[in-house]
């Protein structure tokens, strides 16, 4: 293999170019009731000028959507219009999390990495919003992918405007809850509730001990959940002044312990809790037993070589192996006088991306579905189903050298009882250089895809996404 093809067949391999056609080849049969448009989004291009960035998060973020109607299936792509793209189109190099810039010392000193959008794409009240937690989110037309600005919800984000990735939309009330780390006055998470008319209330803040990385949280019916690990910047001189990068002064201290802090919805006081160490980024849901106890499931790593042995294969990248996608999803019980255990799902299934039917947000969900690892420390080929209820576990796997990422739940109307619907991932055809989206039915995964609609080029890997309902 040449290195061109080599790199094609990478499923971080950009795509530079924008598009805009209707898929011409589906196989299988689209639902009759699977109507609607997902978004995906990630860094679509890994390269400035030939200088290669040093990390899959400092990538410019680009947003696909696959709308899905009575005539078949249209793509789009395009990036989001940040800053640092507009720039970075004219070859100008942006500090990240895990690149530094040109010029030693002098060029990285007091810089905060560039807000390139790249993480999360979410639609609410009307809205589409590209996210990257340490920076604002950038408001999107949900038709054409247009950037119309970068958003602060009416003055409601201030300065830096940190506004993570991960918010929640509650099932039952339609409110989206969000947080942000701030690092000013002291650090601090502060959290946000967008109602339906899309204001943005302020909520409760809590301090962080020390400058850490908090990627997720989840959400219950009273409380935001947040499991705070020592995944630290341990050397956060270093990182100021541009002697090294973000990522690499960064560490993970388990003797620290993670912090559970849990935030009432409505403003009262918060409780932290102090734990053994956890070493997760993402949390799935989170519900609340009949006596108060909070359950809220993630995907925990325990990475050999701690920080920098999980980071190492996002910083090489070349593949899709390493042990940042082989995690166990876990239940973490919270009891009411503070006690905390946790408990193994999935055992033996190393995985990552960990997604629900969103009609259960903030209540006990039936399953949970994950983008596994078939080979250990292997890349994401198998999409998972747990049913909790039976704990039987069912499953779909691509071909030897393909690869899937993150299932995106579209539910069915009609099985709303079961929470039964169909899962949403983009399929990547190694060699091929060549992308796909693959529709399963969710209760039926091992009998193969529902449908599959081939792009006609290769998409990247990314991040997350979100898919609505038409
Ligand atoms: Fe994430």
């Amino acid at each position: 293999m040449t290195d061109a093809v080599a790199d094609q067949a990478s499923p971080w391999a950009a795509l530079t170019t924008e598009h805009d056609y209707r898929v011409r080849e589906i196989s299988g049969r689209v639902p009759e009731r699977l109507r609607g448009v997902l978004y995906r989004i990630g860094p679509g291009r890994l390269e400035v000028g030939g200088h290669r960035l040093g990390h899959i998060f400092d990538g410019d973020g680009m947003v696909s959507r696959f709308a899905i109607d009575d005539d078949g299936i249209g793509f789009r792509n395009r990036y989001v219009r940040t800053h640092h793209y507009t720039k970075a189109s004219k070859e100008w190099i942006g500090r990240g999390v895990g690149t530094q810039r040109p010029g030693g010392m002098v060029a990285n000193m007091f810089r905060i990495p560039a807000n390139v959008s790249n993480t999360n794409v979410v639609a609410h009240a009307g809205g589409l919003f590209s996210l990257w937690e340490a920076g604002r989110p950038y408001r999107l037309d949900p038709e054409t992918l247009e950037t119309i600005g970068r958003e602060d919800f009416d003055g409601a984000l201030k300065l830096i405007g940190a506004f993570s990735a991960h918010p929640k939309i509650d099932a039952r009330t339609g409110d989206l809850f969000n947080f942000g780390i701030e690092m000013f006055p002291r650090p601090m998470i502060r959290c946000y509730r967008r109602d339906l008319t899309g204001a943005l209330h302020r909520l409760g803040t809590f301090p962080l001990a020390r400058p850490s990385f908090c990627h997720d949280f989840a959400l219950t019916e009273h409380h935001l959940v947040f499991l705070v690990d020592p995944i630290v910047v341990g050397r956060p001189l270093r990182a100021l002044l541009g002697l090294d990068s973000i990522d690499g002064c960064m560490e993970f201290k388990p003797e620290l312990g993670t912090r559970i802090a849990l935030v009432p919805r409505d403003g009262g006081k918060v409780r932290v809790i102090e734990t053994d160490a956890f070493f997760h980024f993402h949390a799935n849901n989170a519900y609340e037993e009949p006596d108060g106890e909070v359950v809220v499931e993630i995907v925990r790593h325990r990475p050999v070589g701690g920080w920098a042995g999980w980071n190492r294969s996002l910083r090489e990248r070349d593949g899709l192996d390493g042990s940042a996608f082989g995690g166990q999803l876990e239940r973490v019980r919270i009891s009411v006088n503070g006690r905390v255990c946790s408990e193994p799902l999935l055992e033996g299934v190393g995985c990552e991306f960990p997604q629900i039917d969103h009609r259960f947000e903030a209540a006990r969900h039936p399953a949970t579905y994950v983008a596994a690892a078939s080979v250990t420390a292997g890349a994401p080929d198998t999409i998972v189903a747990l049913d909790h209820a039976s704990g039987s576990i069912d499953g779909h796997r691509v071909d030897d050298g393909h690869s899937v990422c993150e299932p995106l739940f579209a539910a069915d109307p009609d099985r709303a009882e079961s929470g039964g619907g169909w899962l949403l991932s983009v399929e990547h055809l190694g060699a091929q250089a060549r992308s796909r989206l693959v529709i399963l039915d969710s209760e039926r995964l091992s009998e193969g895809p529902v449908a599959t609609a081939e792009l006609e080029h290769h998409l990247p890997m990314g991040f997350h996404g979100t898919y609505v309902p038409a």
